[in-house]
């Protein structure tokens, strides 16, 4: 605690720590506040409160801050070598959010097929009015729970970073259950000695996940692409995985 305040002295000065001490109940109680949704008893619910309210505050995309054009350039640009060396032709990307980033990605590169999949239907119904076409649909759909349309790769972006244990448990099961032969999804691989460890959150949440770590002891994958650290926190990458490496660690 004494640490704490001797450091935003030394970063912010006297006056400004002094405003921070005293308001802090009240932040506390905002802060609180703002993470009511979380008490909604479903995880529909929840994630259609943070689409409503555009709780990860960002001006570009409802999806959040990872799901800009900026953040995303680098993925963009090495996404066609995985399509071409995996020869992939079609995708489901779930979740696929607003689109964002993605949109841009298919104008440049023709799909036969894409079908973005997301929990919140008025995502889904937006999404249907501004782009759908003869390759492209959007569906409901949680990944958790619900079968997963044929296709030759699964994008799961920025979404297992939302899910508790057991949820991310039961996506990698329905996963390994579904015609999908390949998985491209986010990982952040914790710095040596960093102070970071995985934990548990209640679905809905946020925290960052390092799939090589425990409990999750993913083997090493097939294709990385680095991504831009929007949070300074350990290298983010999407990650490619066959099924038949996932087959074997689910539990
Ligand atoms: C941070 S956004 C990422 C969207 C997208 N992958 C991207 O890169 O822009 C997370 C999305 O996951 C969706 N979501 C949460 N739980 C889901 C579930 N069980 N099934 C499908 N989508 C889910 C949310 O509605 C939200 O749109």
């Amino acid at each position: 605690m004494i640490k704490k305040i001797t450091n935003n002295i030394t970063k912010y000065g006297y006056f400004e720590t002094l405003k921070k001490i005293i308001f802090y109940p009240y932040n506390f109680y905002l802060y609180k506040k703002k993470r009511n949704f979380l008490n909604l008893k479903n995880a529909k619910d929840r994630f259609t409160e943070i689409y409503k309210t555009n709780y990860w505050n960002n001006e570009e995309s409802v999806s959040g801050p990872g799901s800009t054009i900026e953040i995303t350039e680098n993925l963009r640009s090495k996404l066609p070598i995985v399509l071409k060396k995996y020869n992939i032709n079609t995708i489901l990307d779930a979740p696929c959010g607003d689109f964002n980033w993605m949109k841009l990605f298919l104008a440049d590169n023709k799909l036969t097929k894409y079908i973005g999949g997301d929990i919140v239907p008025e995502i889904i119904k937006k999404n249907n009015q501004l782009y759908k076409n003869n390759a492209v649909t959007f569906v409901e759909l949680d990944i958790i729970k619900e079968s997963l349309p044929e296709c030759d790769l699964m994008i799961c972006r920025d979404c297992l970073i939302h899910f508790s244990y057991k949820d991310i448990s039961n996506f990698l099961k329905n996963f390994c259950n579904s015609p999908i032969k390949y998985l491209l999804v986010t990982n952040f691989r914790f710095k040596n000695n960093s102070h970071s460890s995985n934990r548990d959150i209640i679905t809905g949440d946020h925290r960052v996940i390092d799939l090589m770590a425990k409990p999750f002891n993913f083997p090493s994958p097939l294709f990385s692409i680095k991504e831009k650290d929007e949070q300074n926190l350990g290298s983010v990458h999407m990650e490619l995985f066959d099924k038949s490496q996932l087959s074997s660690i689910k539990n």
